[in-house]
């Protein structure tokens, strides 16, 4: 679907349209949009959370939605424009409603769209047809809240980019490994730098590992034919506030090497690249919102395969700070990477350090495939981050620390082991093998975020479809947006 939007001042009664959304809101039909109340329930209609009718001959789209909640509303558009995707209404208007915050609403409205609709097809050797729908939103009722039009159009081309954004970390995950490669990873974040204001993209290869003393890093990488890639973007705007560095686990593939995954736990590990999607396409939103950070985007990029020269269990890997990593499972490799990661990013003397990564099955686990596992040292940031969620829809869900589950990733070889000695509490071990390369003067401001169930979607679920979901860009680019003006929408 290729679509288009624009606000309208006047009432959803004046809009020339093929199609006019409504929304019952709370199973409420009296609301003065909802005008076929009898003949609705003549179809059995009841206005339940994502139940559509469409009534073609009065030209209205009936949408249930639970609430005028920003992600309910992003859910009830997409269900509403998936269901029209085939037909030829071609103009869709959509009315206010004085319940709603306007600017909240269009928000939700433009970004369920445009999320709710994407589609991968990259491999499809027919390409459905893709229709082009233009959403006209009236936010005639918000002259009760007084709505300045051209701050309302400003916050239609943020909630766009946000939502673009989020695609294109889609479309990097969705990539089959043998094609999206670490190689052709640098290339695509190469060609996006080069299209961007301020932004600026160093790659390092194998020979950069090893000057860097990336020990852990090099390991993981060393078995696969593709050869690995360090990526550095940095967005430097003039006179920058704060400075955020985030750092993405950047897995092309995760066959588990050595300790190799079974068969049906392999498929899907095309995902474990999502941190790094994710990562790239914040830096991509914060530079079109142009928001006033320097923000860094540094993934370690690589395949974890298996081979004569493959890293093995036993070995003893010294990563980028000297400290010492026994192993013991081939396939707690993303830690390893991160390891030589965020000490590098520890020497940018970040304000806020966040890695994202696909790390474990455990967070999964703990938290349900929906949530972010949220990890870090320091209560307010945390705090921060979680209120985001009420903008961005994404959830989050925090895992502490505590120092009996750091005993467990003590080595008796060497400075500390890659796997934890027990079954349970694997997504805060891995946070806390973390913590041993973020340095101490950066503690406070590191944030470990574990993705690995929202990332990639198996069963699609709200405005969610099959494939990857953009983790974490969203989240993130709320939270940032969110320390600029008291005002969220
Ligand atoms: N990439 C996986 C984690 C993962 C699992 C992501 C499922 C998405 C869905 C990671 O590298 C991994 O294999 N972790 C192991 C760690 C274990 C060996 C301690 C895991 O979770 O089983
Ligand atoms: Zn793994
Ligand atoms: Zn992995």
């Amino acid at each position: 679907m290729i679509l288009d939007f624009d606000i309208k001042e006047e009432s959803v009664e004046n809009i020339d349209a093929d199609l006019e959304i409504v929304f019952v809101v709370e199973k409420n039909f009296s609301h003065k949009w909802v005008r076929d109340e009898k003949l609705l329930k003549s179809l059995g209609f009841e206005g339940e959370d994502g139940e559509v009718c469409l009534l073609a001959e009065s030209k209205r789209l009936y949408v249930g939605v639970e609430s005028f909640d920003k992600d309910d509303m992003r859910g009830a558009i997409s269900t509403a424009l998936n269901s029209i995707k085939k037909t030829e209404f071609k103009i869709v208007k959509i009315g206010s409603y004085v319940d709603a915050c306007p600017v909240s609403y269009m928000k939700g409205l433009v970004e369920g769209a445009i999320l709710g609709t994407y589609e991968f097809d990259m491999y499809k050797s027919k390409k459905k047809e893709k229709k082009n729908k233009t959403l006209l939103v009236s936010l005639e009722d918000a002259r009760e809240v007084p709505l300045n039009l051209s701050h309302a159009k400003k916050s239609l081309e943020e909630a766009k980019i946000i939502a673009e954004v989020t695609n294109n970390a889609k479309t990097i995950v969705n990539q089959a490994p043998d094609e999206m490669t670490p190689a052709k990873l640098a290339e695509y974040v190469q060609n996006l730098a080069s299209e961007l204001d301020d932004v600026e993209c160093f790659v390092g290869d194998e020979k950069f590992l090893q000057e860097q003393k990336m020990g852990a890093f090099l390991a993981v990488s060393r078995a696969s034919e593709h050869p690995p890639r360090f990526i550095h973007l940095t967005y430097k705007p003039k006179e920058a506030k704060e400075k955020f560095v985030f750092v993405g686990k950047g897995l092309t593939y995760d066959s588990g090497g050595l300790s190799l995954k079974p068969a049906d736990f392999m498929v899907t590990m095309k995902s474990d690249k999502s941190g790094s999607a994710s990562v790239i396409s914040i830096l991509e939103g914060v530079a079109k919102l142009k928001l006033p950070f320097e923000v860094h985007a540094i993934v370690g990029a690589c395949e974890n395969m298996i081979g004569g020269n493959a890293y093995k269990p036993d070995d003893v890997l010294v990563a980028k700070n000297g400290k010492t990593i026994e192993i013991r499972n081939t396939d707690a490799e993303g830690r390893l990477v991160l390891a030589d990661c965020l000490c590098y990013a520890s020497e940018l003397k970040p304000d806020y350090l966040v890695d994202m990564a696909t790390l474990t099955g455990a967070c999964v686990v703990a938290v349900g495939e929906y949530t972010v596992g949220l990890m870090g040292h320091n209560s307010k940031t945390k705090h921060d981050v979680l209120k985001a969620s009420k903008h961005s829809g994404e959830l989050f869900a925090t895992l502490q620390f505590n120092k009996y589950l750091k005993e467990l990733i003590k080595s008796e070889v060497a400075d500390v082991c890659n796997i934890a000695s027990s079954r349970y509490g694997g997504a805060i071990t891995a946070g806390l093998f973390l913590d041993n390369f973020v340095a101490d003067d950066v503690k406070d401001k590191w944030m470990h975020w574990d993705i690995a169930g929202p990332a990639f979607v198996e069963k699609k679920w709200g405005y969610n479809q099959h494939g990857a979901s953009g983790a974490g860009v969203r989240q993130a680019l709320y939270w940032m947006s969110g320390k600029l003006s008291r005002k969220k929408h």
